[in-house]
């Protein structure tokens, strides 16, 4: 079936208020150029609320990085609900990315009640995936994918992906400039969709997985083009306007 693409930009811990209206300004004029790419932004959480109203008017969808996994508001200092994130305008968010499992700590099983907690608030998950070159160099992507896979489809069963997008990023592309090849990213998804496809095909078949990990406008139309890459979670690029609509232009021109 086809799925419709998506280009994502996590903004990480960048970004000012002044940055943020001039790279939005750009942003929400071009991306009208991309009417067949489904595109998402997700700055930090201090500036959602006021990007959020620079997009208004546009397509663009607005997330957050990540989000407490607390289900209720409460005394739990420092941390976001996922009602304050759809209250301020948010309709996604970013769940389990490598930095917050390498340096926040974040185990599989965090991350799948992470995922859980935005479902019941009414946002739609990106769970992100990835092995670091240890563990692929030891030939245990499969594993690790299939352990951060699993731990989500166990808490919250196979339907709760009919509204979630994956994005595999391994670890060794994120920040370096070391991109996968378009086979190592066609071959983790194509193994991440087989995954679903054992509980349930249809969900599989539907269900978009993004490529994360150094995608620039010159590597993201060949990433683009693999049967299963549905669009990109794009960290660096997503801050410069011209890079982040070039590969945008490249999820538009995908045919499959
Ligand atoms: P870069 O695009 O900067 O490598 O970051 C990827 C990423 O981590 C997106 O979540």
């Amino acid at each position: 079936m086809a799925r419709r693409p998506l280009v994502a930009g996590n903004w990480k811990m960048n970004g000012s208020r002044d940055s943020n209206a001039s790279l939005m300004h750009d942003v929400v004029f071009e991306a009208r150029n991309f009417p067949d790419v489904d595109i998402l932004v997700c700055p930090p959480a201090v500036y959602i609320e006021s990007v959020g109203r620079m997009l208004e008017g546009s397509a663009i969808q607005l997330g957050a990085q990540t989000l407490s996994e607390q289900g209720k508001p409460g005394a739990f200092t420092g941390e976001i609900h996922g009602g304050m994130l759809r209250d301020v305008g948010c309709t996604h968010v970013i769940v389990g990315h490598s930095e917050r499992r390498a340096l926040y700590g974040e185990t599989s099983n965090i991350v799948a009640a992470k995922f859980r907690t935005a479902q019941l608030c009414g946002l739609v998950p990106v769970l992100c995936v990835g092995e670091t070159l240890e563990q692929r160099e030891a030939n245990q992507t499969e594993a690790v994918l299939m352990e951060q896979l699993n731990a989500v489809v166990s808490l919250c069963g196979i339907a709760a992906f009919k509204t979630a997008i994956i994005a595999y990023e391994p670890v060794w592309a994120i920040g370096t400039g070391r991109t996968a090849t378009p086979q190592q990213a066609q071959d983790a998804h194509e193994f991440l969709r087989a995954q679903l496809a054992a509980s349930d095909a249809k969900i599989a078949s539907s269900v978009r997985i993004l490529y994360g990990g150094s995608v620039k406008a010159d590597n993201a139309e060949t990433l683009f083009k693999c049967a299963d890459v549905d669009g990109g979670l794009i960290g660096g690029a997503s801050l410069k306007s011209a890079e982040f609509m070039a590969i945008c232009a490249a999820a538009q021109m995908r045919e499959k």
